[in-house]
């Protein structure tokens, strides 16, 4: 396929991605058990209680979360609200998010969704892009589900870089972009509101490939939700530069998807991958608690 940006035509062709481990031998663990979904992004991991994880656990967790970006739990319907929050507590310092309700306990976000309330978060993105520090990543539980559908799909943001033809990656390369809230959570904003919050949360320049602070991996790092320009271009190519990158977020080459049932967690690294929730169970209703640990600013 051929295609051209800007002043440039661009052919793609075929490209080796990068495993989910280096040598494509999953790294041994001796306090859980792991099986990768795909080659590359999620891995169901058994043997762990995230009520009581060990110091063990928690350690093989750290690498297990880095090599394979989105990490899945089933059968921890007993897991209280304060233990999903320790659980998260200990990758780092936990978020209150500024826009969303909070509920009793301020770190766990609640999103129900159903007749009265469907579900909007059917865009690829990264959570919270639009502040300074966007989250290193995020715990999300599943309290109740529909009988089907209203799975989530991750993408693997290393590989999708890597992906790119070079043309491509050498014309974004020090590139940075605008992320801001207005066009989504500012949409249902009192005027006085939404000057108030923009005030407080301006839009930030995140480069457009940062590299991972634990792996050093160049991630791609635009999204659908909160980037709303490539800065330093000519308006038409950014716009067309943005359109072949969100392209790229969405091909399932780079996705794992999950199928929750109550009682499943998922953990995944914010800083690697992109996360899009299926919005086709409406009527239904789908309930999920999130917690969010605090990233650093991308670089
Ligand atoms: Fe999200």
């Amino acid at each position: 396929m051929q295609i051209t940006v800007g002043d440039h035509r661009i052919e793609f062709g075929p490209k080796r991605l990068r495993l989910g481990v280096d040598d494509g031998v999953p790294a041994s663990y001796e306090h859980l058990r792991l099986e990768p979904v795909t080659p590359y992004i999620g891995a169901e991991i058994s043997g762990v209680d995230l009520a009581a994880p060990t110091p063990a656990q928690i350690d093989e967790l750290r690498r297990a979360l880095l090599d394979w970006k989105v990490l899945f739990f089933r059968d921890q319907q007993h897991l209280t609200a304060e233990q999903h929050r320790d659980f998260a507590a200990h990758w780092g310092e936990l978020e209150v998010h500024p826009l969303l309700a909070q509920g009793e306990i301020p770190e766990v976000v609640r999103f129900d969704r159903g007749q009265e309330n469907p579900g909007t978060e059917n865009i690829w993105h990264v959570d919270v892009s639009w502040q300074q520090r966007p989250p290193l990543g995020s715990v999300l539980r599943a309290t109740d589900v529909p009988a089907a559908g209203g799975d989530t799909l991750w993408s693997d943001m290393g590989n999708a870089y890597e992906a790119l033809p070079e043309k491509i990656k050498e014309r974004i390369d020090g590139l940075t972009a605008t992320h801001d809230f207005t066009p989504t959570f500012g949409l249902g904003m009192a005027p006085d509101k939404l000057a108030e919050m923009q005030a407080k949360y301006p839009p930030q320049h995140h480069p457009v490939v940062r590299t991972h602070p634990d792996t050093g991996r160049k991630m791609l790092f635009v999204n659908g939700l909160f980037t709303t320009a490539i800065e330093g271009v000519d308006p038409e190519e950014g716009r067309e530069l943005l359109r072949l990158l969100l392209d790229q977020v969405a091909m399932p080459d780079f996705q794992v998807r999950l199928r929750w049932a109550p009682g499943t967690v998922a953990f995944w690294d914010n800083r690697a991958t992109q996360h899009y929730a299926c919005s086709d169970y409406f009527p239904h209703r789908r309930v999920m608690e999130r917690v969010a640990i605090e990233g650093d600013i991308p670089a």
